[in-house]
C-alpha cells in the first residue's frame, strides 16, 4: 500500500501552501489543488479548482490572443469551524498528529490532526474528498469530527465559495500565493446552490455548482440553516458535541458550465438528485480507477520510493487528461495550477502523447482532434505572417489563437509545428487508427507541410533550403538559423504529408477526392515536399561526427556553467540576463539528444554517443523538460548510472520541488517524461520503421519492471527482468503484431503467445 501513497506528516506550516500542488485531484473535467478545506485567517488566495476550457481574461499582453488564464473557480470544498466559538485555525501550537494523505491508488485525499482550543477542548478531525472519474460532475467530500475528551459545542459552515481570486499572479514570480484577480461575478447564491459567471472574457462563461449536504451526529441527522451570503452558498449545522463522540458530514457537490450545454444548473440538480449516496459513489470511482491502472501502472522490484514517485508522475497525468472533450486540451501546469494559463505547448505532443498513445489512445486522439479543430486559427496565424499552410501558436489556448505574450518570440518557435505532425504520424504508427488518419490526420500534414514550403529559403550559395530565424527547443539560443531539431523534425513532417496523402489516396480514394478539393491540392505538392526534405540543410560536423544544434552553436563562446548556475536558479534568474544567452554556447534544455530520441533510426550509436557527450556539460537543465530526455538517452546508450540519476531527477522534480516553482503547479510534460525515462529509456521503446522496439537497459538499483502496452489494437504484458525482456499478447490486434526485442524480430499474434530474450 506504502507505495500508492503520498504522505505529509508533519504539517509544513511555513511552507503551507508550498505543496498543495502535490496533493491535486482531478478527473480531466476539474482539477482540485490539495488546499486545505477548513478557512483560514492566515492564508490569503483561497481554494483553486480549475475546469478544462473556463478561461478568463489575463493580466499580460499577449500577442495575439487576449492572453486568457484558467479561471480559479468556485470552491465547493469550502467549511469553516468553530469550536466553543473559536475558529479551528492551522496554527503549530495548535495542531498535533496531522497527516495528508493522497491515495493515488483510489484518487481519494484524506487530511486528519487533532486541534486544541484556547480553552484546552481536543478535537479529532478528518477530511477526505474525491472527484469522481465516474461522474465528472460530481465531488464528494467526508468530514468527521470527533469530540476528545469533554462536550463541545461546534459551529460548522458548509458552503460553495466564489471568493475566491486568481491565486499568485499579482507578479509574474510564482511566490508567495497572492491573491489576484477576480474573473467572477455571482449571478444568485442559495444555501445549497450558486450560479456564478465568468466575465473577463466577451464570451462569458456560466459556472452553476449545487452541493447535498447532511450532518449525522449522535442524536440524529441535521439539515443545516441558510447561510448563504453575496459570494456564498453555505449551510450552517450548530450542534453539542458530547465527549468521545464523532458528528459526520457528507457532501456531494455537482459542477457544470454552459460550455456542458443550455441551463447548466438543471444540470447539477438532476446530477446531483439521481447521485446515489457518497460510498456508492466513492466506489465507482475506485472502480474506475483499478481499471486505469491495471492498464496504465508501471511494477518495480526495486526502492519503494522510485515506485512511488513513478506512480505519482502517472496518476497526476492520468487524472488531467481531458479526454472526454475534444475542445480542449492538456496545458504545461495541467489544472493543478495557474502557471503558463493554463495553455498548450509543444511539450503536449512531445512529452505527454507518449505515454497517452501507448497507454489510453482515445486521450491522444482526443487531444489530436483539438489540434485539428484549431486548424483554422492555425491557418489564419500562418496567412497574418505571409506564409502558406497552418502555423499553430507556440502557446495555444483553447481556441488555438497564439497567447505567447508579446515580443517574446513565438515568431521563432515554430518547431512546434512539426512536433504536432511527429504525434499524430505516432499514434497512427502505434494504432494502424487508418479511420482517424483520414479523418482528421491528413488534413493537418498537408497543411503543416505547407507551411513548411512556404517557411524555408533556398539558398543559391550553398543550394541547399535553410530554415531561418527560428528557436529550437534550446530557447537560450534565441534566433538561429537552420535548428537541426526543427529542420530534421520539419523533413519529417514532409516525409508523413507526402506518404498519408499517397495512403488515403490508395484506400479511401472517394473520401480524398472530398478532402484534395476541399483544400485546393496540387499533385505537384508531393513531389515538392519531398525535394524540400531532402535538400533542408542538416548542421553537422564531419570531422567530429557530431550533429550540431545550429549553424552558430559551435562559433559561440564557451559557457562557464559554474559561474553561470551556482545553484538551482536558472542561468537567467541567478547570474546573466536572458539577452546574454546568444553569445554562448549554452543550451537551456536539452535539444539535440531530444531530437536523437525522436528519431533513433536516422542516427548511428556513436553519432548519439558523441552527442550526448557533447551537449550534457553544456545543457543547464533551466527547464523541467531536460532531464528525462537525457534519461532515455542515456539509459539507450547503456549508461545506466547515469540514466538512472536523471530519472531520478525528473521522477523526484515536484516531488522534491528541484525547479523552485511547483507551487505554481505541477510540471506536466516532466510527468510525461518519468514515463518515458521508465519506458522508452529503461525498456526502450521506440517504433517508426514499422515494428515496436523494445530492449533491456534497467538500472541497477531496479531487479525488475513490469508494464502494459496498447499496440495496434492488441495489448501487450512487457516485463523486464536483469537482461531479460519478456513479452506477452495479453489480446490480440486485428493483425500479427512485428516487435524487435533486444535485437530480435518477433511477431505474435494469438493470445498467450510470448517471446522471451535472450531465451
Ligand atoms: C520550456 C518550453 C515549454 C514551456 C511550457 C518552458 O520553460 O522551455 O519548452 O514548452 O516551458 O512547459
Amino acid at each position: 500500500m506504502d507505495t500508492w501513497t503520498l504522505i505529509e506528516q508533519p504539517c509544513r506550516f511555513n511552507r503551507r501552501r508550498g505543496t498543495d500542488a502535490l496533493f491535486t485531484l482531478g478527473n480531466g473535467y476539474l482539477g482540485c489543488r490539495g488546499f486545505f478545506e477548513e478557512e483560514q485567517e492566515d492564508v490569503e488566495a483561497l481554494g483553486g479548482i480549475y475546469v478544462a476550457g473556463v478561461f478568463g481574461r489575463g493580466a499580460l499582453k499577449a500577442w495575439k490572443g487576449m492572453h486568457r488564464e484558467l479561471v480559479n473557480t468556485p470552491n465547493f470544498f469550502w467549511v469553516s469551524l468553530r469550536v466553543n466559538g473559536e475558529a479551528l485555525l492551522c496554527r503549530p501550537k495548535r495542531m498535533a498528529g496531522y497527516r495528508r494523505v493522497l491515495d493515488m491508488r483510489r484518487g481519494v485525499l484524506d487530511r486528519r490532526f487533532t486541534w486544541t482550543g484556547s480553552d484546552g477542548a481536543r478535537v479529532r478531525v478528518r477530511f477526505e474528498r474525491f472527484l469522481s472519474v465516474d461522474d465528472l460532475h460530481l465531488a464528494g467530500q467526508r468530514i468527521e469530527i470527533e469530540a476528545l475528551d469533554r462536550d463541545v459545542e461546534i459551529e460548522l459552515l458548509v458552503g460553495i465559495d466564489a471568493r475566491v481570486t486568481q491565486l499568485n499572479r499579482v507578479t509574474t514570480s510564482p511566490r508567495p500565493i497572492q491573491p489576484g484577480r477576480r474573473h467572477l461575478r455571482t449571478l444568485r447564491a442559495g444555501p445549497d446552490e450558486i450560479e456564478t459567471v465568468v466575465d473577463t472574457l466577451p464570451k462569458g462563461v456560466r459556472l452553476a455548482e449545487a452541493q447535498r449536504a447532511v450532518l449525522e451526529t449522535p442524536a440524529g441527522p441535521l439539515r443545516g440553516a441558510d447561510a448563504a451570503t453575496t459570494d456564498l452558498a453555505a449551510r450552517r449545522f450548530c450542534f453539542r458535541l458530547a465527549a468521545a463522540k464523532t458528528a459526520r458530514l457528507t457532501r456531494l457537490a455537482a459542477f457544470y458550465t454552459s460550455r456542458d450545454g443550455a441551463d447548466p444548473m438543471a444540470r447539477a440538480r438532476r446530477t446531483l438528485r439521481r447521485a446515489g449516496d457518497y460510498e456508492g459513489l466513492r466506489a465507482a470511482h475506485e472502480r474506475r480507477w483499478a481499471e486505469t491502472w491495471r492498464a496504465c501502472d508501471i511494477e518495480l522490484e526495486g526502492p519503494d520510493d522510485d515506485q512511488r514517485a513513478l506512480r505519482f508522475n502517472l496518476f497526476q497525468l492520468l487524472q488531467a487528461c481531458p479526454e472526454h472533450d475534444s475542445r480542449v486540451s492538456l496545458g504545461a501546469r495541467g489544472l493543478s495550477g495557474e502557471m503558463h494559463e493554463g495553455s498548450v505547448f509543444w511539450d503536449n505532443e512531445i512529452f505527454k502523447l507518449p505515454f497517452f498513445t501507448f497507454t489510453r489512445p482515445a486521450a491522444t486522439a482526443s487531444m489530436l482532434r483539438f489540434r485539428h479543430r484549431t486548424l483554422p486559427e492555425a491557418r489564419r496565424h500562418a496567412r497574418d505572417l505571409w506564409f502558406d499552410g497552418a502555423m499553430y501558436a507556440w502557446k495555444s489556448g483553447d481556441d488555438g489563437v497564439e497567447e505567447t505574450e508579446m515580443g517574446v518570440g513565438a515568431y521563432y518557435a515554430i518547431h512546434i509545428v512539426a512536433d504536432i505532425a511527429y504525434a499524430l504520424r505516432q499514434y497512427w504508427e502505434a494504432t494502424a487508427d487508418d479511420e482517424f488518419l483520414f479523418r482528421y490526420g491528413v488534413e493537418i500534414l498537408i497543411e503543416t507541410a505547407r507551411f513548411w514550403k512556404s517557411r524555408s529559403h533556398y539558398d543559391p550559395l550553398r543550394r541547399t533550403w535553410n530554415i531561418l530565424a527560428v528557436r529550437g527547443p534550446n530557447e537560450y539560443d534565441v534566433i538561429v538559423n537552420n535548428n537541426l531539431f526543427t529542420n530534421m523534425m520539419a523533413g519529417e513532417n514532409l516525409r508523413y504529408a507526402e506518404e498519408a496523402v499517397a495512403l488515403m489516396r490508395r484506400r479511401s480514394p472517394a473520401a480524398w477526392k472530398r478532402l484534395a478539393a476541399r483544400l485546393g491540392f496540387r499533385e505537384t505538392e508531393p513531389a515538392a515536399w519531398r525535394a524540400l526534405a531532402e535538400g533542408l540543410v542538416l548542421c553537422y560536423d564531419r570531422g567530429r561526427d557530431l550533429f550540431v544544434e545550429d549553424d552558430m552553436y559551435l562559433h559561440r563562446v564557451p559557457f562557464d556553467m559554474k559561474r553561470g548556475k551556482p545553484d538551482a536558479r536558472r542561468v537567467i534568474d541567478g547570474t546573466l540576463p536572458y539577452e546574454a544567452m546568444a553569445l554562448y554556447q549554452i543550451t537551456k534544455q536539452s535539444d539535440v539528444v531530444t531530437l536523437m530520441n525522436l528519431l533513433p533510426w536516422k542516427f548511428t550509436p556513436r553519432q548519439m554517443r558523441r552527442a550526448y557527450a557533447f551537449y550534457e556539460p553544456r545543457t543547464a537543465h533551466d527547464s523541467s523538460l531536460s532531464y528525462s530526455p537525457h534519461a532515455v538517452m542515456a539509459a539507450r546508450l547503456g549508461m545506466r548510472a547515469e540514466a538512472y540519476r536523471y530519472f531520478r531527477d525528473c521522477a523526484y522534480l515536484d516531488l522534491a520541488d528541484i525547479q523552485l516553482n511547483t507551487i505554481s503547479g505541477l510540471h506536466f510534460a516532466n510527468l510525461g517524461g518519468a514515463w518515458q525515462a521508465a519506458v522508452m529509456g529503461f525498456a526502450g521503446l521506440w517504433q517508426g520503421d514499422g515494428r515496436l522496439h523494445l530492449g533491456p537497459h534497467l538500472p541497477a538499483a531496479w531487479k525488475a519492471m513490469r508494464f502494459r502496452l496498447c499496440y495496434r489494437g492488441g495489448t501487450l504484458r512487457v516485463e523486464l527482468r536483469g537482461g531479460k525482456t519478456r513479452v506477452l499478447l495479453e489480446s490480440p490486434g486485428p493483425a500479427p503484431l512485428r516487435l524487435c526485442v533486444a535485437g530480435r524480430d518477433v511477431r505474435l499474434s494469438k493470445a498467450g503467445q510470448e517471446v522471451t530474450t535472450p531465451a
